[in-house]
């Protein structure tokens, strides 16, 4: 049911973000996808029109039908997208099946980070790049104890501010090759701090 409303509302909460500077960011980012790629998480679509022409196969995973449903029609139109009901935990791809993976504000969202990483790990061929644009712990304590206990809101939305999600993916079978730490425009205080940038999935 909430879950329903916030897919509803999504991209008209994140609209002053996106104007603010996070959609140039996202651009940046995608510009460094290129062959077989895959987008975890996708939501409403916002990534779609930051893909550059070097992606050969796009893939755009979701698992909330709400999303799914908005997702879908942002991308009518386009036979080159194939959208697939899928958690991050359970990929359905066999190994090595992509040169790029990516994931925007979705690895706050996953059930289980680690097991998440694994299978990106497991899908992407060895030197393939995961791409990251993520809100993450905050390194001040004051903060980061304000991310432990966000409030309801943010249980209804699966949201997780808390996580040490650079930490994570490192400790994944990727190196880290690029990252940024910058800031969500406009976004609550325990969403605020970002990261962007991109990891090798290691050989
Ligand atoms: C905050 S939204 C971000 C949407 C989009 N990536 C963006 O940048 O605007 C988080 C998304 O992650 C999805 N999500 C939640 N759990 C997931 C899981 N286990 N596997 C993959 N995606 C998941 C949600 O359905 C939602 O679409």
């Amino acid at each position: 049911m909430f879950k329903a409303f916030y897919a509803a509302i999504y991209d008209r909460t994140t609209s002053g973000a996106e104007r603010a500077g996070l959609s140039e960011d996202r651009h940046g980012l995608l510009a460094q996808a290129a062959g077989a790629t895959i987008e975890i998480g996708a939501g409403t679509g916002a990534n779609l029109a930051h893909f550059p022409p070097t992606v050969t196969r796009l893939c755009l995973v979701e698992p909330d039908p709400s999303m799914r449903k908005r997702l879908r029609r942002r991308a009518s139109g386009r036979d080159d997208v194939e959208i697939v009901d899928a958690p991050a935990e359970a990929l359905p791809f066999p190994d090595s099946s992509f040169d790029t993976a990516v994931v925007t504000f979705a690895l706050c969202s996953v059930a289980d980070l680690d097991r998440a990483l694994a299978e990106i790990a497991r899908i992407l061929r060895p030197g393939g790049r995961l791409l990251f644009l993520e809100h993450v712990r905050d390194t001040d304590p004051q903060i980061a104890r304000k991310q432990d206990h966000p409030g309801v809101l943010y249980s209804l939305m699966g949201c997780h501010p808390n996580r040490d999600t650079l930490t994570a993916i490192s400790r994944a079978s990727f190196d880290v090759t690029t990252v940024r730490h910058g800031e969500v425009p406009k976004a609550p205080r325990v969403e605020r701090p970002m990261i962007v940038g991109a990891a090798a999935r290691s050989a």
